[in-house]
């Protein structure tokens, strides 16, 4: 080949063929020795198309013409002389020609892609030098349209389109889930898409529609569509995330309320099913009685125990789908055998009964005033210290009742004690304690001062402090509705201040009245000696039956007692 065109080259510097099957001959040889170059230009742009790379020498040319395809001349330039453009009404307005003979077309347009030849006149060769022009767009962003919501499960859906615009080549629309490619699959998903070629223009826009059939796995799975072209980087829409329906297969039935639950209670029940979306209305089923309401929650105010038992929901359309709950009511109910204030007589029993119906195991715990009692209280024989205010707590599962009462002792006054003490100088005082209650009054049979004092309960020691001028007779008599009591006693003032003398004076006349007190002594003596004999005897006989003296001071009352009796009789 080479050597044909070689040998051509001879022809046309000799002239052995007419010139224009020279040129004829020379483009066919040239064509097939440069081969086809190809140049990229984008669409709208500006191009540059280099004759033979720019690798012509320009002194040695003197001749260029750039044409296209078998017969379209664009322009010529001869060696010194402007450049001729020719009224190919594809190129006039859009062509020139640069210093290394380049082609520069504007505003390239997908029509231009064709082939482009420079062909190159020098002193004695013609050469040819033909380009490919490729002219690329790059696709529009990802576009969606027709975009749904709703997604059933089961149910193909034609989910969305993808459209990209203007591209050259053809931009390819690839669908993803959760960054998973989707293929056609000949199932769930099908993917149809489109390339259009626009008439004016000769770009492509590519419309992508991806049907897809949703399982329960597709909640919250972001759907995205990518838009790929070789002359940019991949594109990515927005994710798109789509509501999935799916039928209720269960429903579930909770208390709301806040347990446990007590007689009075409001107790709320929420149905619940796993459909989507969720039915606006369900079937209560109370106490058997079906109740449909337009909302998920039912409430039951002010339970009763009657209201323990099961509960039921289901859905409205499929009664089949059901769900069930246990609802206990709590209840205690306590009833006491006596209220209030209980009165009682002393001695008498008392037994407390305390009826409790509940639920469940109830505490019961009872106080006496601010003490704990172990155990719930019973009188054999009530005594006035039982006397107070009793408080009994029943208790369980948040229940509580109290029940406070109060209980009063009483009984009919008694005289448990009357002695006489000496008092401030020639005075005596005189106790008499007495138990009782309600709280009885005193009466002395004799004047004096008076004063009392209430220790435990309903014991009260009432004094009398007195001046005796002679023997005297002093009775007590204590007294309240119930009854009285009344009891004397003999107060000497000679016994007084013997008695006074004997027990306190006795060390201030020790040493002056040494004499008279041994002579005295001698004489108590005897008379205590006859006293002890007396006294023995008197115990053993009828000593019992008489007043109780006071425990600390009882031998010198002993001995006042004897010398008063004495001096009585
Ligand atoms: C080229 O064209 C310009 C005007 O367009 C003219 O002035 C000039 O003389 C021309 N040159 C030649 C060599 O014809
Ligand atoms: C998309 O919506 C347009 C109208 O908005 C409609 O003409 C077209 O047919 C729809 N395409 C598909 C695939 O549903
Ligand atoms: C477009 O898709 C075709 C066919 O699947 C493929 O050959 C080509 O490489 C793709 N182009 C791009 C830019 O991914
Ligand atoms: C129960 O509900 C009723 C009305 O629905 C309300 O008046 C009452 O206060 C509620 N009771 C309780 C204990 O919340
Ligand atoms: C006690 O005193 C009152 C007056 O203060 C007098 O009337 C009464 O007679 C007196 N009783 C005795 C027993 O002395
Ligand atoms: C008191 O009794 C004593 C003896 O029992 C007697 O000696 C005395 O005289 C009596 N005094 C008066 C004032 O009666
Ligand atoms: C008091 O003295 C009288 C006689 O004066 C006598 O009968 C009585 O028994 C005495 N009482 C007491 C408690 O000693």
């Amino acid at each position: 080949m080479f050597t044909l065109g070689f040998v051509c080259l001879l022809c046309i510097s000799t002239g052995c063929f007419p010139k224009h099957i020279v040129f004829t001959l020379m483009s066919f040889i040239v064509h097939l020795v440069s081969g086809l170059g190809t140049v990229m230009g984008k669409y709208g742009d500006t191009i540059e198309i280099p004759c033979n790379n720019g690798r012509v020498v320009e002194a040695e040319v003197t001749f260029v013409k750039w044409k296209y395809d078998k017969d379209g001349n664009i322009l010529v330039k001869n060696q010194d002389q402007n450049t001729t453009v020719f009224s190919d009404v594809n190129y006039k307005n859009r062509v020139s020609i640069k210093q290394d003979f380049s082609l520069v077309i504007t505003q390239v347009a997908m029509t231009d892609q064709r082939t482009f030849t420079c062909m190159v006149v020098l002193r004695e060769d013609i050469l040819e030098y033909p380009v490919q022009l490729a002219v690329y767009n790059v696709p529009s962003e990802p576009q969606i349209t027709n975009l749904t919501t709703v997604m059933e499960i089961g149910k193909p859906t034609t989910l969305a389109q993808c459209r990209s615009e203007g591209a050259n080549p053809a931009a390819n629309i690839t669908w993803f889930r959760n960054k998973t490619p989707l293929m056609t699959d000949g199932a769930a998903i099908k993917i149809t898409t489109n390339v259009d070629v626009d008439k004016a223009t000769g770009l492509s826009t590519t419309t992508s529609t991806l049907e897809y059939t949703a399982v329960k796995g597709d909640i919250d799975a972001k759907f995205t569509c990518q838009v790929q072209h070789i002359k940019s980087a991949n594109m990515d829409s927005s994710p798109l995330v789509f509501t999935v329906n799916y039928p209720t297969e269960k429903v579930n039935l909770q208390v709301v309320s806040q347990g446990p639950f007590k007689e009075g209670d409001n107790v709320t029940l929420k149905c619940t099913a796993d459909g989507n979306p969720p039915p606006s209305s369900y079937n209560f089923y109370i106490k058997g009685e079906k109740k449909t309401v337009d909302s998920n929650t039912y409430t039951l105010t002010s339970v009763t125990r009657e209201n323990t038992g099961e509960y039921q929901c289901s859905l409205v359309d499929h009664e089949d789908i059901v769900a069930s709950v246990p609802i206990t009511v709590e209840y205690l109910d306590v009833v006491f055998s006596s209220t209030g204030k209980i009165v009682k007589k002393l001695g008498e029993s008392l037994e407390m009964n305390v009826d409790v119906k509940a639920s469940g195991a109830p505490q019961t715990s009872w106080k006496k005033g601010n003490a704990k009692l172990n155990s719930q209280p019973k009188f054999d024989k009530l005594m006035y210290s039982d006397s107070g205010v009793y408080e009994c707590v029943v208790s369980m599962a948040g229940l509580k009742k109290t029940h406070t009462f109060e209980l009063v002792v009483e009984g009919s006054p008694v005289i448990k004690n009357l002695i006489k003490e000496r008092g401030e100088g020639m005075t005596k005082v005189l106790k008499c304690v007495a138990e009782g209650f309600p709280k009885p009054t005193v009466q002395w049979s004799v004047n004096g001062s008076n004063a009392e004092s209430v220790s435990e309960h309903g014991k009260v020691t009432y004094s009398l402090t007195i001046v005796p001028n002679g023997n005297l007779s002093v009775s007590c008599t204590v007294s309240n509705v119930l009854g009285f009591d009344i009891k004397s006693i003999n107060v000497s003032l000679f016994s007084t201040i013997r008695s006074a003398d004997q027990k306190d004076e006795k060390s201030d006349q020790t040493i002056l009245a040494v004499g008279i007190v041994f002579g005295l002594m001698l004489a108590v003596l005897a008379i205590g000696l006859a006293y002890w004999l007396y006294m023995k005897k008197f115990r053993q006989g009828s000593w019992k039956t008489g007043e109780k003296e006071d425990g600390s001071t009882e031998e010198s009352k002993k001995l006042e007692e004897n010398q008063s009796q004495k001096a009585d009789v």
